[in-house]
């Protein structure tokens, strides 16, 4: 197993480029199931999670070019299977993904249900729900969920989602895109990723208005055809090199961005002092210039608001902020496990519930530390680069999944950072 070995303490001076959006890229594979016409999808991002998503539209039967590292013809002209298996649901929850669209063409769809994962349970249940709003009957079989469209095509229906779910909205969009009729979302998130997935689905012929907003609408077509997209940029990761210049005090332009996508994130930063330029639409200039860091609370919530994806890495950077700082997790209930982690590394926090209280600002130390899901592993990696001496963080296979090269654009803007087998992290003890 791999392992980072950071030496901190130096500021991360440079340039760096944003690659295409890990959550926009996962639907917007599983949309090319919807057509048997060729789709072409660029920007996509070479990490674990759209290999193994590559791998889910193989098995089903989708045939798979990778003509440029980042660009994936995909034509599902033959598709034979209509299973998300268990080997890939339990590796990667976004293969729930496969549901919506095969449902949607096929009538009939099998996915094994997703078990807990590290940041808390993540039922599929209101995905299930709005698909029985659209005529389908589901059925748990055998720890799969089966679902069928009775005569084989959904009708379109108005849904309503109690909470904001992000791949349950991408599920029933693309469920209703081939419904009879009219669908309308109601209470559905408004990520960006939402609006991407709904550009490529309307270049493929489906007739969706408003999405972006709480309320989207979708008129059914008979058919979709194939067509090329552009995936957005990852504001995550986006955000994440933000953090990376201020936690260093380095100076970083950040460029193949877009940061009308990130608002709330950079709002919060600036006003913890990180001067953040806006250079032209995709490329912002980032630095803090030594200025001391505010304490400044934050609370997660769905978009356009501060994102949960961006919370750990968040709490690395308040703990270099003069102050206390509350943090407040609202979407998953399990997401503060980067939290021993840091106070491993000497910083002061303490939880309650939900709720995490930094207290800065701590003299990081590097230690010996572990990932335990993607985002807290980004914020091992922020304060392993900013900690005196040697950090060593276990289970980067988490950081593998979603964030492009990241040893080598870190290395590129001076990050002391390597990657190491078990053998050689263990002799540089
Ligand atoms: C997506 C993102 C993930 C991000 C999250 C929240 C992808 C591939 N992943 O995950 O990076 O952290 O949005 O922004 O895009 N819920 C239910 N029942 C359901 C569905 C969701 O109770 O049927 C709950 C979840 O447990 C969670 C909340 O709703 O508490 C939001 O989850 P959701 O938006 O669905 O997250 P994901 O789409 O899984």
């Amino acid at each position: 197993m791999d392992k980072f070995l950071i030496r901190g303490g130096k500021p991360l001076n440079g340039k760096v480029e944003i690659s295409g959006a890990k959550n926009s890229a996962l639907p917007c594979l599983a949309a090319t199931l919807l057509t048997p016409e060729t789709v072409t999808l660029h920007n996509v991002p070479y990490v674990k999670d759209l290999i193994t998503q590559r791998r889910l539209l193989e098995d089903l039967g989708a045939t798979v070019l990778t003509p440029e590292l980042h660009t994936q013809k995909i034509k599902a002209k033959n598709i034979e299977i209509f299973e998300a298996p268990y080997e890939l649901v339990k590796t990667m929850r976004a293969s729930v993904l496969a549901l919506g669209p095969l449902l949607g063409r096929f009538g009939q769809a099998k996915v094994s249900l997703p078990g807990g994962c590290a940041i808390g349970t993540r039922p599929i249940d209101l995905h299930l729900k709005a698909f029985e709003q659209l005529g389908a009957t589901v059925s748990l079989e055998s720890g799969d969920v089966v679902a069928r469209a009775p005569k084989g095509r959904l009708i379109g229906a108005d849904t309503y989602f109690e909470k904001v779910s992000v791949t349950g909205t991408e599920n029933v969009m693309m469920a209703a895109v081939l419904a009879k009729g009219i669908t309308t979302i109601h209470n559905a998130a408004r990520e960006p990723e939402i609006e991407d997935l709904a550009e490529l689905l309307n270049k493929m012929g489906a007739k969706i208005s408003s999405a972006g907003t709480d309320t989207i609408k979708i008129e059914g077509v008979e058919g979709l055809n194939g067509t090329e997209h552009s995936i957005i940029p990852d504001r995550i990761e986006t955000g994440t090199f933000i953090v990376a210049a201020a936690i260093t005090n380095g100076e970083l332009e950040i460029s193949k961005c877009q940061p009308k996508h990130l608002e709330a994130v950079i709002g919060k930063l600036r006003e913890t002092g990180v001067e953040i330029t806006e250079l032209d639409e995709t490329t912002i200039f980032v630095k803090r210039n030594g200025s001391q860091l505010n304490a400044k609370d934050v609370t997660t919530q769905p978009h356009p608001d501060f994102p949960t994806d961006m919370q750990a890495q968040y709490m690395a950077l308040m703990t270099q902020a003069e102050g206390e700082s509350t943090i407040v997790e609202t979407i998953f209930e399990n997401r503060f496990m980067h939290v021993s982690e840091l106070k491993r590394m000497g910083a002061n926090i303490h939880t309650s519930g939900n709720t995490a209280i930094v207290d800065g600002k701590t003299r990081l130390m590097g230690a010996k530390v572990q990932a335990s899901d993607l985002r807290a592993s980004a914020s091992l990696v922020l304060a392993g680069l900013c900690a005196e001496g040697e950090t060593i963080i276990d289970r980067v296979y988490h950081i593998d999944r979603g964030y492009e090269m990241i040893v080598q654009k870190l290395r590129n803007i001076g990050a002391n950072i390597e990657r190491v087998s078990d053998s050689m992290a263990m002799s540089a003890e």
